[in-house]
């Protein structure tokens, strides 16, 4: 089974709710722990930008049930790739919210200071993901 990282972004649909992020996260742990996928996933009240990580039928298996998702559409997949190591092997779906997204760290990885994940290359995304990894406050 060969080791692969995907991310996307996507945006909150209408009618989403606070109870929706909590839930969703409570299904990505438990999910994801059984199938040993590990990744990141980072809210900003508007859009997600979400790593995943593991076996790549495991992880195709889970992207299809979030593709699937009413509660956010418009999901575009920025980066997909094999990979030698985990790079977010501490969470079985590590969150950041929008208290740790700020400006300095949108400037440093896209061409404004706010939160578009839409406007950042796959690359971007992944370094942006890799640095606001340091502030997972929910493991
Ligand atoms: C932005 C977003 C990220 C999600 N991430 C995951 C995830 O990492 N793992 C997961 O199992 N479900 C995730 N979900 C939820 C799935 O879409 C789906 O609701 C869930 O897997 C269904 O779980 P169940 O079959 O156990 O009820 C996510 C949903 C959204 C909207």
């Amino acid at each position: 089974m060969l080791l692969v990282q995907l991310i996307y972004v996507s945006s909150i649909s209408n009618g989403f709710t606070e109870d929706d992020i909590a839930q969703i996260i409570d299904s990505a742990k438990r999910n994801n722990l059984s199938r040993d996928i590990t990744g990141i996933l980072c809210f900003n009240r508007k859009y997600f930008l979400q790593c995943l990580e593991g076996s790549r039928a495991k992880v195709n298996e889970i992207y299809h049930k979030i593709l699937n998702d009413k509660r956010h559409d418009n999901i575009i997949m920025l980066e997909y790739r094999e990979i030698s190591q985990r790079d977010f092997v501490d969470w079985s779906m590590g969150y950041v919210g929008d208290t740790s997204i700020n400006e300095a760290t949108n400037k440093m990885y896209s061409v404004s200071s706010e939160f578009d994940p839409y406007k950042v290359s796959g690359e971007s995304a992944f370094l942006l993901l890799k640095h606001l990894s340091k502030t997972v406050n929910v493991v």
